[in-house]
């Protein structure tokens, strides 16, 4: 009997996404079948190029046609196009997917963690953005080595900075040296207004977006502008952190953004002999995560050289890219760019139910 399409589509329905619950032919992630003879190519686009279960997937879509009686070889192509977030008809049309990073607490690592999360997805071919809305103390130009430069404006836009890369916007750019403004209220809300979206961002799979410590402006005034896809929150174990990342995420929720996610930083430490020795005592990110109700994403170890490498302008996924807190943060990237997808499917094409969507709040819950 002659191989047709549906046989091929009917054999690849057993290869179910874990995170959609769905099969990745009713998720219309099979493309572009074509049969010769005993020989089957096709296509299976997923939702991101970081997809952390990319290599099961294929394993499992390979096996299903090669069961196939007939089939003599099969010829698959793994690609990704990172879905939109909700209403992108917005300020930022051709930016895909915009995650926030914010925390309660200052100084916990939100900023390590967004140049390290971008580079690491830059690093799985997406095009990537940062935003720097940290107005009050912009760090990403000295943690990515871009201090001093100056970016240039076209058609009335900036131009981003751009390093390992990722585009770059921050207000560090535009200032004098040492210069600090000192913001009113509106003020910061406008500035980071303007960062968002005077900026030729271009066509991006992820904009990442630094956030400055606490419930403020900064993450007031963008959550307001843009659809966010989502917020992901960075704690360390000490219990001071972990309750005020706990309003943190309360606020972005009344501000109907989902949270994607708990980032545990600095709770461990290799030790020379290789064991891990946790650092503090207090409620770590898995508790956290459970206690509101969102996916735990994972854990950065306390390392030396984070900050090292961070304070000469040079990410740790590039200064030790085989270290344990690059592994980490590549591992953390995979997650939370599982998760945006599962709000930018969800949400887009209502094909997962809010039980199955990893407990993503989508409603905002009562002040
Ligand atoms: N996993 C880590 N190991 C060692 N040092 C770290 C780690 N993560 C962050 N650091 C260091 O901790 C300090 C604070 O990190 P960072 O600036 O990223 O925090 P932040 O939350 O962005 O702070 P702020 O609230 O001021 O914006 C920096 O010196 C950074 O290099
Ligand atoms: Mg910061």
């Amino acid at each position: 009997m002659a191989l047709t399409e549906s046989m091929v589509l009917d054999a690849l329905r057993v290869v179910e996404d874990p995170d959609l619950h769905r099969d990745i032919v009713s998720l219309g992630f099979v493309q572009d079948v074509v049969i010769d003879g005993g020989k089957v190519s096709f296509t299976v686009q997923l939702t991101t190029p970081a997809c952390p279960v990319k290599d099961i997937l294929e394993a499992e879509a390979r096996a299903a046609v090669e069961g196939i009686a007939g089939v003599t070889e099969v010829d698959l192509t793994m690609t990704a196009q990172v879905r939109e977030r909700p209403n992108p008809a917005d300020t930022l049309p051709n930016v895909r997917q915009i995650i926030a990073v914010a925390s309660g607490k200052g100084g916990v690592g939100k900023s390590t963690a967004t140049v390290n999360l971008a580079v690491a997805l830059a690093e799985q071919g997406a095009r990537v953005g940062l935003m720097d809305a940290d107005v009050y103390g912009p760090s990403i130009p000295m943690m990515t080595g871009t201090n001093g430069q100056y970016p240039l404006t076209q058609d009335s836009k900036i131009i981003p900075i751009e390093r390992f890369g990722i585009k770059m916007m921050s207000l560090g750019f535009l200032l004098q040296d040492g210069q600090a403004p000192m913001w009113r209220g509106p003020m910061v809300a406008g500035t980071v207004k303007q960062l968002l979206t005077d900026v030729k961002w271009g066509q991006l799979d992820y904009l990442l977006v630094d956030l400055p410590p606490g419930t403020g402006d900064a993450p007031m005034t963008l959550a307001q502008q843009v659809p966010l896809t989502g917020v992901v929150i960075v704690t360390t174990p000490h219990n001071v952190a972990a309750n005020i990342a706990g309003s943190c995420a309360a606020l972005f929720r009344r501000l109907n953004t989902p949270v994607l996610g708990v980032i545990e930083n600095m709770a461990a430490m290799v030790l020379p002999n290789g064991e891990m020795m946790r650092v503090f005592a207090g409620k770590g990110g898995d508790e956290l995560a459970a206690e509101l109700g969102v996916p735990y994403l994972g854990s950065v170890p306390l390392d030396p050289e984070v900050s090292y490498s961070s304070d000469v302008g040079e990410p740790i996924m590039k200064a030790h890219p085989e270290g344990s807190a690059a592994e980490a943060f590549r591992f953390i990237a995979g997650e939370v760019a599982r998760q945006a997808s599962v709000v930018a499917i969800s949400r887009d094409q209502s094909l997962v139910s809010s039980e199955d969507s990893g407990s993503l709040n989508f409603e905002p819950t009562p002040s």
